[in-house]
C-alpha cells in the first residue's frame, strides 16, 4: 500500500535561517539516511563563485535567480537527496512552488541570538549588521512557517519529522491535535491499556466514530481479530484507524488498515517501549498463522507515528526489558550508548535512528536488514523454545552472538540486558536458524558489526562457526 508519508521517495529540504545549522544538520542526515546531500550555497559558489563577491557586482536579485536555478535543478533530480537551502532560496515563488510539488521540507528553527552568535564572524552579506540581520530574521520567520511540512532543532529532529514521528512528553493528553485534518476516525485500542490511560481528542472528539478493543499482547495478533475488525470497522475510505497499544496492537491495527476497503490511513500511538523505539515505526505489519509469526502482513507505513514517553510509567518491568533489547541493538548500530539515557531521550533517539533507517530503504530491499542485528539467533531460540523464550530475552541473547561473532565486546549486553542461556533442544534451535526466511541459497546470512556504529549486513559465515555461537547461547 503506498501512502505518502514524510519525505519518503521525495527530497527532504531544509529551510530556516543563516546560521541555523542546515549544512551540518543537513550533511549529518543525508549520511544517516545514505541519500545524497546538496548544499544549494555550496553549489551556488561552486559555479558562479564566492556568494559575497556575487552579491557586491551583480547584486541580490541576481543572486537569487541563480541560486533559484540551482534550487530547481536539485528538486528536479528523482533520487531523493537531503537539500539544504540557502536562507533566503523560499523567498522565491517558483521555489516554494516547487518544494511543495517535489519535497518534504523541514524548517529548521533557530533562536535568533544563537543565529545571530553563528554568522556574526562570518563574510555573509546579510550578516554584516546585527540590527538588520534581526529585522530579517523576524521578517522570514512567517515565510519558513508558511511554508513548512515540519519543524525541528536538530538532526534527530529532523529524522522524525522527515518520517512524521512526535515524540512528545504529554502527547497523549492532546492527541486530536496530532491527527491528520479530516475524517472519521476509529480507534483500535489494546483493552488492558485503555482504562489506563483514555486519549483526550478534544476538538476531533466529534470525528471519533467507534472505539474497537483487541485483547492485550500476542492474542491480537490472529487472522480471526483482523477478521473482527473488518468486520465491525464502518469508515469509509476517507477514514483513519488509530492504533493504541504495543507492538501487537500497531502490528495487527497497521494491516488491518492496509487491508481494509484496500487500504486506509493509519496512526500509530505505540504504548510500550519495543513500540515506541521499534515496532511502531517503519510500516511493517501483520498477523501470526500457526505456520509462523508475521507470516501475513503488508507494509503501510503509518501516516502519524504519536510517542508519549509517560505512557511507559506503568509498563510492567518484564515488558520494559523486552523494549531494552532493542534499546541496546540500536545503541549498537549507531554506535552511541542510547540506552545510558533518560526515558524521554532514549526513546526520541531510537526513534530517529529507526526513521533514518526506514527512510533510506523503507522496503528493506537492503540495508533495513541490520534492524534485524542478534535477531537470526532471537528467532531460532524463540521458535525451538514453542515461544516460551520471550522475544527481548532471546534477543539480548542474540545480540550476545553477533557480538562474539563480529569479535566485539559484549560487557553491555551482559551489563544492561543480563542474558542467561536458555533451555532449549539444540538441534530444533539450529533447524529454526537455518529454516529462518534470511537464510538465502540456504545459507544464513547475518548482521554484524565492524565497529560500533557500523553495521554490515548479508555476512555469510562458515555453519560450523555459526552453530557453535548458536549453542553457546543454550544452557547445558
Ligand atoms: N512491526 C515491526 O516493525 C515490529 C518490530 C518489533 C516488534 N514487533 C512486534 O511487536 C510485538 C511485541 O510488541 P510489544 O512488546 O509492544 O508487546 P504487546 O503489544 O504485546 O504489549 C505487551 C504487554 O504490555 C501491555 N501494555 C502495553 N502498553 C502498556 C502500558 N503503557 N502500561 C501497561 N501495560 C501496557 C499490553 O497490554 C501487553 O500485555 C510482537 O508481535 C512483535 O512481532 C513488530
Amino acid at each position: 500500500v503506498v501512502t505518502e508519508v514524510g519525505a519518503l521517495g521525495r527530497h527532504l529540504a531544509l529551510a530556516g535561517f543563516m546560521g541555523a545549522g542546515k549544512t551540518s544538520i543537513g550533511r549529518e542526515v543525508a549520511r544517516l539516511t545514505e541519500r545524497p546531500f546538496v548544499d544549494t550555497d555550496a553549489e551556488v559558489e561552486r559555479r558562479f563563485g564566492p556568494i559575497p563577491t556575487l552579491f557586491d557586482e551583480r547584486g541580490e536579485e541576481e543572486f537569487r535567480r541563480l541560486e533559484e536555478e540551482v534550487v530547481a535543478e536539485a528538486l528536479a533530480d528523482d533520487d531523493p537527496a537531503v537539500v539544504a537551502l540557502g536562507g533566503g532560496a523560499v523567498t522565491r515563488e517558483a521555489t516554494r512552488e516547487r518544494l511543495s510539488r517535489r519535497a518534504f521540507t523541514v524548517w529548521l528553527d533557530v533562536d535568533v541570538d544563537v543565529a545571530w552568535e553563528h554568522v556574526r564572524e562570518s563574510d555573509r552579506p546579510l550578516a554584516r549588521d546585527e540590527g538588520s540581520f534581526r529585522r530579517l530574521f523576524a521578517e522570514r520567520r512567517p515565510l519558513y512557517e508558511a511554508l513548512a511540512d515540519g519543524r525541528a532543532g536538530d538532526v534527530d529532529g529532523v529524522l522524525l519529522a522527515a518520517l512524521a514521528v512526535a515524540v512528545r512528553r504529554g502527547a497523549l493528553g492532546e492527541l486530536g491535535g496530532y491527527l491528520p485534518a479530516e475524517g472519521p476516525v476509529a480507534l483500535v485500542a489494546d483493552e488492558t491499556v485503555l482504562p489506563l490511560h483514555p486519549p483526550r481528542w478534544d476538538a476531533a472528539a466529534t470525528r471519533l466514530i467507534a472505539t474497537h478493543t483487541v485483547p492485550a499482547g500476542e492474542a491480537a495478533k490472529t487472522p480471526a481479530v483482523a477478521e473482527r475488525l473488518w468486520r465491525e470497522l464502518a469508515l469509509d475510505r476517507r477514514g483513519k484507524i488509530v492504533a493504541f497499544g504495543g507492538g501487537c496492537t500497531t502490528d495487527l491495527a497497521g494491516f488491518v488498515a492496509a487491508t481494509y476497503l484496500r487500504g486506509v490511513g493509519w496512526i500509530a500511538v505505540p504504548t510500550t517501549l519495543v513500540g515506541q523505539v521499534d515496532a511502531a515505526i517503519g510500516g511493517k505489519t501483520g498477523v501470526d498463522l500457526a505456520e509462523g509469526k508475521n507470516v501475513a502482513g503488508a507494509f503501510h507505513m503509518p501516516e502519524r507515528v504519536v510517542v508519549d514517553p509517560d505512557l511507559l510509567a506503568t509498563l510492567p518491568e518484564r515488558e520494559r526489558r523486552q523494549g531494552l533489547a532493542e534499546v541496546v541493538k540500536t545503541g549498537l548500530l549507531a554506535g552511541k550508548p542510547v540506552w545510558e539515557l533518560p526515558d524521554e531521550e532514549m526513546v526520541r533517539a531510537c526513534a530517529a535512528f529507526k526513521a533514518a533507517v526506514v527512510l533510506s530503504d523503507p522496503f528493506e530491499r537492503g540495508r533495513r536488514a541490520i534492524l534485524n542485528l542478534g535477531h537470526t539467533f532471537a528467532h531460532a531460540l524463540e521458535t525451538a523454545s514453542g515461544y516460551a523464550v520471550t522475544h527481548g530475552d532471546a534477543v539480548a541473547l542474540g545480540l550476545l552472538a553477533a557480538q562474539r561473532l563480529s569479535g566485539q565486546p559484549t560487557d553491555v549486553v551482559e551489563a544492561v540486558l543480563r542474558p542467561r542461556p536458555v533451555r532449549v533442544d539444540r538441534d530444533a534451535a539450529w533447524a529454526a536458524l537455518e529454516r529462518d526466511k534470511k537464510a538465502v541459497g540456504g545459507r544464513t546470512r547475518l548482521v554484524l558489526l565492524r565497529a560500533p556504529g557500523d553495521p554490515v549486513h548479508g555476512v555469510e559465515l562458515p555453519p560450523g562457526d555459526v552453530r557453535a555461537a548458536l549453542d553457546e547461547l543454550i544452557a547445558p
